[in-house]
């Protein structure tokens, strides 16, 4: 039987692709580790949403009532930062490197913008987390006056923002190099344009959220 320890070819341009034994598409190398670092990172997520889900469920259940007010909001904060934000965008980077590279049997074009967008967003989901577990964002999933958080609170979003619209921006890098060199023919695969269809609606809430932010980052720092 096949395993996933199959042999890696150098192809044109100095990058490397392996043919998956279970559906014979070829994987270039850089999307792979792009692929698998962001999803870990997204699955990163979901279990630090998960865990505050479970005890601020347990908080909301009156017999139990686990934590104090202040804890409360704060892991509420936490939650819905890291289940509607990290969990999801993440992954949805993670599908979209996939999604041109892989299911189009193309490379990855630019793995160097890919890999300054995941560490912007790592930077991002990191400073958030520690800024509202240290109780300076206990604002829950918003950033609206009055309710004021630190200033890294809001940097850390606009981190997470840039660094995820670059990731998109890199998809539609990969689709059109892709065209060009002509890895596939006709029209695109329908989960390729179904990405396409994310993409697009994913860099007009990333530029909504970046806008709402920015005056809200100014804001903070008493400007
Ligand atoms: C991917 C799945 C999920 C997403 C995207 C999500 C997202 C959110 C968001 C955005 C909020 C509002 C946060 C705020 O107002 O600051 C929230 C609240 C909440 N979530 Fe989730 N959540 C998910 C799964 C879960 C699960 C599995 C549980 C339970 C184990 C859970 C329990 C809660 C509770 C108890 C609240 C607070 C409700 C309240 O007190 O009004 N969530 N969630």
């Amino acid at each position: 039987m096949a395993t996933i320890s199959t042999p890696w070819f150098q192809a044109a341009r100095g990058s490397y692709y392996r043919t998956c034994p279970v559906t014979t598409l070829k994987v270039d190398s850089a999307a792979e580790t792009l692929i698998i670092v962001n999803a870990v990172s997204a699955v990163v997520c979901l279990l630090l949403g998960g865990t505050a889900a479970l005890l601020i469920a347990l908080t909301r259940w009156q017999v139990v009532h686990l934590l104090p007010a202040d804890w409360f909001y704060r892991l509420l904060t936490a939650h819905g930062i890291d289940m509607l934000i990290g969990w999801i965008v993440f992954f949805e980077i993670a599908g979209l490197h996939f999604g041109s590279t892989v299911l189009l049997n193309a490379r990855h074009a630019a793995p160097k913008l890919a890999w300054v967008a995941f560490a912007l967003m790592v930077i991002g989901a990191l400073t958030v987390n520690v800024i509202v577990l240290m109780g300076q964002g206990d604002v829950m999933f918003t950033a609206y006056v009055p309710i004021k958080a630190h200033p890294l609170f809001y940097l850390s979003y606009i981190f997470f923002a840039v660094g995820a619209l670059l990731g998109v921006a890199t998809f539609f890098v990969n689709l059109v190099v892709a065209k060009r060199e002509k890895r596939y023919e006709g029209s695109m695969p329908l989960v390729v344009f179904g990405l396409m269809t994310a993409a697009i609606l994913a860099v007009y809430t990333l530029l909504q959220g970046a806008l709402a932010v920015v005056p809200a980052f100014f804001w903070s720092l008493g400007w």
